[in-house]
């Protein structure tokens, strides 16, 4: 009988190799993981995907001084020792998220942003003069401030519009680091030629920081997107691009009931390439002659933009 109470498979062995701590994580031990990550995020780690978890927790496991899965588990069932303590469980769930992202990610994709939807919005707000952008699940930033570095690109063409770009994601610790705007130099050349570091960015003792005329359209916070929309206020664009690829099928559901409700009527959103919402739901449709962009069913889109028809 393990000291935490639950029956744990005893096959939590630790060996070393290459440095690297390589450590089996058993059956009951990687259930109840995930059952944590599924619970806080929607996320689903399915048995194919157990090698992972070991590799993902080595930082958690170095800071605690645990050796093994199982004692992660017992850890994780007592309560916190101190009301000072950082969450064990959020640090947990926070490690096993896929955070992956880099500047103007899918490009071809991304490219369409600025080349065709952009302006349509332009013609479409002419009158207003405002954007809504939302960036969920935006992990560190790289996604927001690929589009923010768009408007700055063309500071004259939106002279005069209020810009909102809100990016947002499930973990407290990725919003942090968006919220820095400092990237290090591994991140900052991962899709940014030269040109638009330097123009962009200044380079810091700390690594690479995104200038505040770039950051002052931005704003992000921790959010969940299968929770109410972050706002009331309906999005003319919604990028939602490698996230709800580990949901299961009625999760992402409830992932599309969410944006679909956030979106503005002649709005639309973006998804990661290997996402789509055909047999996912009835009330998004692809936009024809575009790639993983979606807009409501049934929305009236300009005539004269035939880019955006579906
Ligand atoms: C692979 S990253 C994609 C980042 C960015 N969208 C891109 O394509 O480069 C997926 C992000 O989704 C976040 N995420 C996972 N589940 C989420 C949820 N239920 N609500 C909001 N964000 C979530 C993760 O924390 C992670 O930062």
């Amino acid at each position: 009988m393990l000291p935490c109470g639950w029956q744990l498979a005893r096959n939590g062995r630790q060996r070393a190799g290459s440095g690297l701590i390589a450590m089996e994580v058993s059956q009951a031990s990687h259930q109840i993981i995930a059952d944590l990550l599924c619970e806080r995020t929607g996320q689903h780690l399915t048995e194919n995907r157990r090698w992972r978890v070991a590799t993902a927790l080595a930082s958690v496991f170095r800071q605690h001084g645990i050796s093994n899965a199982d004692q992660l588990v017992c850890l994780l069932g007592q309560p916190r020792r101190r009301s000072g303590d950082r969450d064990l469980a959020t640090e947990v769930v926070e490690a096993l998220l896929n955070n992956e992202t880099y500047f103007f990610r899918d490009k071809p994709t991304f490219d369409q942003i600025p080349d065709a939807i952009l302006p349509e919005l332009a013609d479409r707000r002419k009158t207003t003069k405002r954007l809504s952008i939302w960036c969920a699940g935006c992990s560190t930033g790289q996604e927001v401030h690929s589009l923010a570095m768009l408007f700055e690109d063309q500071k004259a063409r939106w002279d005069g519009w209020t810009i909102d770009i809100l990016g947002t994601d499930v973990s407290h610790k990725v919003i942090q680091t968006a919220r820095s705007g400092l990237y290090s130099q591994f991140e900052v050349q991962r899709g940014l030629g030269v040109a638009q570091m330097l123009t962009h960015f200044e380079e810091t003792p700390d690594g690479w920081q995104i200038h505040d005329h770039v950051r002052r359209i931005t704003r992000f916070q921790q959010h969940d997107v299968l929770s109410l929309p972050p706002t009331s206020r309906a999005f003319d664009l919604i990028l939602c691009r490698n996230v709800l690829l580990y949901f299961d099928a009625e999760t992402r559901q409830r992932a599309f009931t969410r944006l679909e409700n956030a979106l503005a009527d002649d709005g639309c959103l973006m998804l990661g390439a290997g996402e789509t919402v055909v047999g996912q739901t009835r009330s998004l449709s692809p936009i024809s002659g575009r790639t993983s962009l979606y807009a409501k069913r049934g929305a009236s889109h300009d005539e004269r933009a035939p880019a955006l028809t579906h």
